[in-house]
């Protein structure tokens, strides 16, 4: 098999490797009706990859309303909480089709593997898959201080695993995710459809049936090597 011009893959956690992001939008929606404001699909998919206090202030503008700092903390708590109950039953049985086998063989062909999520509670959501020993680095929400898309999550996974940027690439379903990663001078893969993902390098609907035989090919499609 040929070799990869790849030394390190990225991968986001909600949505790329579980399918967290819907939790996040039962939460949010859940807190904007409190507030008497319907949050739609299409505002949430701009909240993918985007910190929770960040995500707070987007649905507060989009609502028109006006909140303290003291009452913005109390709103992103209860939020939280709600997301962690939902989250209590993932198991392993929870990551999305085919993403754990293809890690494995990235693995075995010597390829590190990373994991750059916004989210403070990616190790907890990590260790109920079972997953948290596969990753050469685990850069979450609590070792970052700019939110996608700035690229400091990803350049953060590069300088722990000592990768370059250019030998990196990032796996994303957020459109934000997908400029962070191209900010840093990775490449980017998006994890969902072209209309959202366009951008990116180049776009999968998901892992399943994936192989780092298609992955290769397809990298030599977009790298010269
Ligand atoms: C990202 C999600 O992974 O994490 C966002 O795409 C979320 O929707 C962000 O807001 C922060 O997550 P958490 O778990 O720290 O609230
Ligand atoms: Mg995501």
């Amino acid at each position: 098999m040929q070799k990869s011009p790849i030394s390190l893959c990225i991968f986001d956690l909600d949505g790329v490797i579980v399918d967290t992001a819907k939790y996040h939008y039962i939460a949010w929606k859940r807190l904007a009706a409190e507030f008497g404001y319907d949050l739609t699909e299409a505002q949430n998919e701009k909240l993918k990859g985007v910190s929770r206090v960040q995500s707070l202030n987007h649905i507060l503008d989009w609502a028109g309303v006006t909140k303290t700092e003291e009452e913005k903390t109390a709103l992103a708590t209860r939020k939280n909480n709600w997301y962690v109950e939902l989250i209590q039953n993932v198991t392993p049985d929870d990551a999305l089709p085919g993403v754990v086998s293809f890690i494995h063989e990235l693995k075995q062909a010597g390829i590190k593997v990373a994991l750059g999520s916004a989210s403070k509670n990616a190790r907890v959501i990590l260790d109920k898959l079972e997953l948290s020993s596969l990753f050469d680095a685990i850069v979450d929400g609590t070792m970052t201080v700019k939110s996608k898309p700035d690229p400091e999550v990803f350049l953060k996974g590069t300088e722990l695993t000592n990768t370059s940027p250019h030998a990196s690439l990032v796996f994303e379903d957020a459109a934000k995710g997908i400029d962070a990663a191209l900010a840093g001078g990775m490449l980017a893969v998006g994890i969902g459809t072209e209309d959202q993902l366009g951008h990116s390098d180049f776009v999968l609907p998901g892992f399943d049936n994936y192989t780092l035989s298609d992955f290769l090919k397809q990298l030599t499609r977009v790298k010269q090597v």
